[in-house]
């Protein structure tokens, strides 16, 4: 079903040097149209090669234990999403409460108030999560993910028109950070195994573990919000 719309799809490489990209040269963001990617590559950060294997082999030693008292939840169809487990997680190990410290130094400025708890989200390999944003009422305004064991492809969806759109290449062991715009005014999804496909680049999903840092919501947020 996707195959088609992705063909047909323009994609365009990003322009000029500022832009994340590989240490191949290649692109980390696609975007449908150069003013879209203009406009969200502002307010995207991508980090390789945040952690090293050897790190991310320890840190995730400590999260299996709990992840695996947990199944993961598959049933219910209008779950945004599907196949996963997670935890919220305080206290960390020395070495890993080291490299969740160096997440948020690099996502939030000093000061700025943050969740105190890290969220692990683990997706199986036929896990999916579905366009969203997340919710105004308990995270601020940045979103700042290390992606653990898979590389896969965030897609970023304008919420006011059909034609906006950004993929990122989220690579193991990678940083994303999301603000502003790409928190407010997009919507993100993790592409499921079959559409994940950056630009004509397949990028196979296995099982991914992600740990998110989020700013807290400055103001009060009125219950319609
Ligand atoms: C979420 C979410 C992205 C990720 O949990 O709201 O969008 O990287 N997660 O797991
Ligand atoms: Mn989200």
């Amino acid at each position: 079903m996707a195959a088609p719309m992705r063909r047909s799809f323009r994609w365009l490489r990003p322009f000029g040097g500022r832009r994340p990209h590989a240490a191949s040269g290649l692109p980390l963001l696609l975007g449908s149209n150069p003013a879209v990617l203009e406009r969200v590559s502002r307010d995207v950060e991508l980090r390789q090669e945040f952690i090293s294997p050897e790190q991310e082999a320890a840190i995730l030693r400590e999260l299996e234990p709990r992840l695996q008292r947990q199944r993961y939840q598959r049933e219910h169809w209008d779950q945004v999403i599907h196949g996963y487990r997670e935890i919220e997680k305080a206290h960390w190990t020395e070495q890993s409460e080291s490299i969740v410290q160096r997440l948020r130094d690099i996502a939030f400025p000093p000061g700025v108030p943050q969740l105190s708890m890290v969220h692990v989200l683990d997706l199986e390999k036929t896990g999916f999560i579905n366009p969203h944003v997340d919710s105004v009422k308990f995270c601020g305004d940045t979103i700042a993910g290390l992606c653990l064991l898979s590389g896969s492809v965030m897609r970023l969806l304008s919420e006011d028109n059909d034609a906006d759109r950004v993929d990122l290449l989220l690579e193991r062991r990678s940083v994303y950070i999301l603000r502003g715009v790409a928190r407010y005014r997009f919507s993100h999804q993790i592409l499921r195994d079959e559409d994940s496909f950056f630009g004509e680049q397949k990028v196979p999903r296995g099982r991914r573990v992600s740990i998110i840092c989020r700013s807290l919501p400055l103001g009060p947020v009125s219950d319609t919000g």
